[in-house]
C-alpha cells in the first residue's frame, strides 16, 4: 500500500514537471513570435467551444511569465461566462464590465496577487458584453493599461459562439486557440481559423489541451 502511494505521489510530480515544462515551452514560443512588438505584448486566448480550456490556460500562462519576473496582467474578458475570480478565489465586484460601464476605475478593479502578478476579474455578467468590448473604451483601457504592464494575457468567450473573442483579438497582438484532445473538431477549428483571418487578427499559435502523455501511461496503468 505504502509503496503503491509513493508510485502515485511520484507519477503526480512526474505530471506536475510535465505541465510546468508545457507552459513554459508555449511561453518561449510566444516571446519568439512577439519578439518584433515593441513595449507590452498582448496575448488573447480562445477557443471554438466552451469547456475546452481556455481560462486554465490563459491563467497557467500568466503565471508562467510572472515567474520570469515580467509584469503580468491577466484579464477575464469572458463576460459570458467569466470564472477568473472564482478559480482565483479573489472579489468580482469591481471588474472589467465595472470598468466599461464606468462604475469603477482600474486602480479600484485591478487585483494584485504578487509584485509580478495582478488580475483584472470579469465584474458582474453585463447584459450587453459583445458591445462593451467592441468600445472604443476597451481599446482606450487597454492601451492604458499596455504603459504599466510587460504582458497582458486575456481570457476570452469561445470564437465559434459570438464575436467577443474577435473584437478582443483586434485590439491584441494575436489570438492563442486552445484545441481540445478529443473534443474540438477539425470543422470547428477551420472555422474559427477563418474568422480570424477574415477579421485581419494574427493567430499566433495552437494549443492541444489534454492529451495524455503516453510515456506516463504504462506507470498509471501498473498503479
Ligand atoms: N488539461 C486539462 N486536464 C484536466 N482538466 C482540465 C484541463 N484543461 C481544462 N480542464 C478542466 O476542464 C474544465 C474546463 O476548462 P476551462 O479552462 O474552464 O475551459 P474554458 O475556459 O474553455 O471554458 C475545468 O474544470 C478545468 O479545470
Ligand atoms: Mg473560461
Amino acid at each position: 500500500m505504502k509503496n503503491s502511494n509513493r508510485a502515485k505521489e511520484s507519477v503526480a510530480a512526474d505530471v506536475q514537471f510535465a505541465v510546468s515544462e508545457s507552459y513554459k515551452t508555449i511561453r518561449t514560443n510566444l516571446q519568439f513570435l512577439l519578439n518584433r512588438s515593441v513595449g507590452c505584448k498582448v496575448i488573447a486566448v480562445s477557443s471554438a467551444q466552451a469547456q475546452e480550456g481556455k481560462t486554465t490556460n490563459s491563467v497557467n500562462l500568466a503565471i508562467s511569465f510572472s515567474q520570469l519576473g515580467k509584469k503580468v496582467l491577466l484579464i477575464d474578458a469572458d463576460l459570458r461566462r467569466p470564472t477568473i475570480a472564482k478559480k482565483l478565489k479573489i472579489e468580482n465586484t469591481d471588474g472589467l464590465s465595472g470598468i466599461l460601464a464606468g462604475f469603477s476605475t482600474a486602480e479600484q478593479a485591478i487585483v494584485s496577487i504578487n509584485n509580478y502578478l495582478s488580475v483584472l476579474p470579469s465584474g458582474a455578467v453585463p447584459p450587453n458584453p459583445s458591445e462593451l468590448l467592441a468600445s472604443l473604451e476597451f481599446e482606450q483601457l487597454l492601451a492604458s493599461l499596455k504603459e504599466k504592464f510587460d504582458y497582458i494575457v486575456i481570457d476570452t468567450a469561445p470564437v465559434g459562439i459570438v464575436s467577443d473573442a474577435l473584437s478582443v483579438g483586434s485590439v491584441s497582438d494575436g489570438v492563442l486557440l486552445i484545441i481540445k484532445a478529443k473534443s474540438t473538431t477539425y470543422h470547428d477549428f477551420e472555422r474559427v481559423v477563418d474568422s480570424l483571418k477574415l477579421a485581419n487578427i494574427t493567430l499566433l499559435g495552437a494549443v492541444l489541451n489534454g492529451s495524455v502523455v503516453e510515456e506516463y501511461l504504462p506507470n498509471y496503468r501498473s498503479l
